[in-house]
């Protein structure tokens, strides 16, 4: 049933196109109350606006406002008195000269070889009324069409909340933003750059009507998402996700949308901050601003609001990468990667807010212009150099930083720049470079050099692997002398903080390992690791340990002294859950193998074995983790050297990760989506011969 009583406005410029007399018509047959409008009448105030419920600017070519300089100050006092404004198509171009965001639509031109289009509607938002009368998330609402279109796609709205991007024929274009919402005051502006064509289309008509009817029948009398601003709006997202089993409770997880790497790790005033590359576009790698979260104690993080955003006109418009924090005698500074057009190049940022909210960028970013004279800097399609990430120390009162690159000759390398002031900085060359015995074709993303005491530590993340070097620095060069992964699995681009007591503590990105359409479907994507504690162990090999505050979130416990166990016998505790920490102490004996399955189901359909094998791995199987094709079946493996049996593991289960140490020494973690609910189990058995479980602790975490 159409509410009789929406007023329909429809602006034009000038005579009607054939697209826009179509949508005329159409809202007409669709019942609303429609009255031609024209850009004029508006300026002049020959037309009075509050009579009317909806605005509706549906435009097949980009109007130009250049003569109409009082169009957004009418259009907006409008909408803060309550009324509601939708731009459609090439009117969402207008939102900044409007004045509704500085940052318009990038994407802007008809769409060469059109095919059938619709909005992709992010999760958290399929069930508000603009969305919900429409068959799935997915809709296709417009067939092939010429007319101009106006889309997000490397930037992103700087005030606008994204509601949907692009679904194609056949398949997702998450990157590309149709649909935006901004509430100005009592009214809301409604962006739909395109989905919605009315003129000779065919086959599509049905999703399209019920997407138009939605919006006007609900844009004045639903309140559209807002972007969220303060730290309790952003924590609010996760409310979304109560009912997701796949999410992690005790693992620092993105709010929503999408996380890689953890950036700018400090403690500073005794609070643990971690910042993360966060995308509050959708849950897909794009437009990346840092996140931030804020803790006390390690265990309980809360939300803070988004600390750096592109700027419009900056050189990190295009996205604000992986950089690091640092005390600059009482100043909290970050250093980071601008990205904009083909350049990435080190931007600076400080602020003397205690608690780390708002950030000033350095009126001279980027600090450094150019590449580097030498070693040839890979350049690519997309790039003039692959050149980011930041590692920053200071010594004797010289400030030393690491920059991650890619060389010509397709192997990575680790540059070293020296200042006096963290904004002058001169170039001393490569630390380490080459293959390393790692991939090629490759860039060392996120370079990080650790003081372990005795030795340093220099880990770089290579786009398949984190692998880490122990040796020695020395002034300007590292000389490795052992190299092993910091994880054997999905873990990535890790970051350290030196705490107030000495600790080098360690966060990891754990990437999804489900495709981009499930990752889309759940509405967020990225979590980080658990911290770890990173030292020297007395053989002068490399100590992981979880922080040791972990042991204070655990709850009930479950213990099994001592157990012998035959080729094929199982223990079977009776604990069950997805947050769960395991300790367990193992010796084969002449067994083949010995399986702690967790996230198990009694059906038999699902579980994740952890094997340790008599050829001294531990490995992950998930060819049966999950039913869900959308979910990897890859297995993962580690070798781990028993430096003394038993071998001593410690797993944690959070919703979709497993995190795996083993006698402290080797990490894999691994994402896993069981669909079931009931996959919950666990259960250690002996393969092919007998085993001894020393010590089995299970504790339900808090
Ligand atoms: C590593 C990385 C960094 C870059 C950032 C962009 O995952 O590619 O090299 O700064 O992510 O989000």
């Amino acid at each position: 049933m159409i509410d009789p009583r929406v007023r329909v406005a429809f602006v034009h410029a000038g005579g009607l196109s054939p697209e826009q007399t179509a949508a005329v018509e159409w809202a007409e047959s669709a019942g609303f109350d429609v009255t031609h409008v024209s850009v004029a009448a508006i300026v002049e105030g020959t037309q009075s606006l509050s009579t009317f419920d909806v605005i509706w600017w549906h435009a097949d070519e980009k109007p130009s406002l250049a003569a109409e300089k009082d169009l957004g100050g009418v259009l907006r006092a409008y909408v803060r008195n309550g009324g509601s404004l939708v731009l459609s198509l090439a009117a969402m171009t207008t939102v900044d000269d409007l004045g509704i965001d500085p940052v318009g639509p990038d994407a802007v031109g008809p769409e060469p070889e059109s095919q059938s289009t619709g909005p992709l509607v992010k999760a958290i938002y399929d069930d508000h009324p603009l969305f919900s009368p429409l068959a799935d998330r997915r809709p296709l609402t417009r067939g092939p069409t010429d007319a101009t279109l106006a889309r997000y796609d490397s930037i992103l709205p700087q005030r606008g909340e994204i509601l949907a991007s692009t679904v194609r024929a056949d398949h997702d274009v998450p990157g590309l933003v149709t649909c935006v919402a901004w509430s100005l005051r009592n009214g809301n502006v409604l962006g739909v750059g395109d989905g919605l064509v009315f003129e000779a289309d065919e086959g599509t008509t049905e999703q399209r009507d019920r997407f138009a009817r939605a919006i006007f029948t609900n844009i004045g009398v639903a309140s559209v998402p807002k972007r969220p601003e303060s730290g309790d709006e952003v924590a609010a997202m996760r409310d979304h996700f109560d009912d997701d089993h796949h999410r992690p409770k005790f693992h620092l997880s993105t709010p929503a949308n999408w996380l890689n790497d953890p950036n700018g790790l400090i403690q500073w005033e005794g609070q643990y901050h971690v910042f993360y590359q966060y995308n509050p576009g959708g849950p897909y790698h794009d437009t990346i601003h840092w996140g931030h979260a804020v803790s006390d104690d390690l265990l309980h993080w809360d939300d803070e609001p988004v600390a750096l955003t592109p700027s419009p006109d900056g050189p990190d418009r295009d996205g604000c990468w992986s950089g690091c924090a640092i005390d600059d005698d009482g100043t909290a500074t970050i250093l980071y990667t601008g990205g904009r057009d083909r350049r990435q190049l080190p931007c600076l940022a400080t602020t003397d807010d205690p608690d780390l909210r708002t950030w000033q960028k350095d009126p001279e970013n980027p600090i450094i212009e150019d590449l580097p004279s030498h070693p040839d800097v890979l350049s690519t399609e997309h790039w003039e150099g692959e050149f980011r990430d930041h590692c920053v120390w200071q010594e004797a009162g010289t400030w030393y930083q690491l920059i991650g690159a890619g060389m010509e000759d397709g192997s990575g390398v680790a540059l070293l720049y020296e200042s006096e002031d963290l904004r002058e900085w001169e170039y001393s060359g490569p630390i380490l470079s080459g293959d390393q015995g790692t991939a090629q074709n490759t860039v060392w993303e996120c370079p990080e050099l650790l003081d372990l005491g005795p030795k340093q530590l220099l880990h770089v993340s290579n786009y398949e692997d984190v692998i880490y070097f122990l040796g020695e620095f020395d002034e300007d060069r590292f000389d490795p002398e052992y190299r092993n992964k910091l994880d054997h699995g999905d873990y990535y681009a890790p970051q350290s903080m030196e705490t107030d007591d000495g600790r080098q503590l360690t966060w990891g990105w754990l990437p999804e390992a489900r495709d981009v359409s499930a990752q889309w479907d759940a509405g967020w994507s990225g979590t980080l690791s658990l911290p770890r504690e990173l030292s020297l162990a007395s053989d002068g090999r490399l100590c992981q340990r979880p922080a040791r505050e972990l042991t204070e979130r655990r709850g009930s416990n479950e213990h099994h002294d001592g157990t012998e166990l035959d080729a094929g016998a199982t223990i079977e505790p009776t604990t069950t859950g997805r947050a769960l920490e395991l300790s367990a102490q193992l010796s084969l004996f002449d067994a083949d193998a010995i399986e702690l399955r967790v996230l198990d189901d009694p059906d038999g359909s699902e579980t994740t074995p952890i094997r340790y094998t008599s050829d001294n791995e531990v490995i992950v199987d998930r060819s049966q983790s999950s039913t869900d094709p959308r979910a990897t079946s890859d297995s993962l493996q580690m070798t781990v050297t028993p430096y003394d049996e038993p071998l001593d593991l410690r797993v944690f289960v959070d919703g979709s990760l497993v995190e795996i140490f083993a006698n402290e020494r080797h990490c894999l973690t691994s994402r896993v989506y069981p669909t079931s609910t009931d996959a919950t189990r666990v259960r250690v058995t002996a393969v092919g011969g007998e085993a001894r479980v020393s010590e089995l602790d299970i504790w339900e975490r808090k």
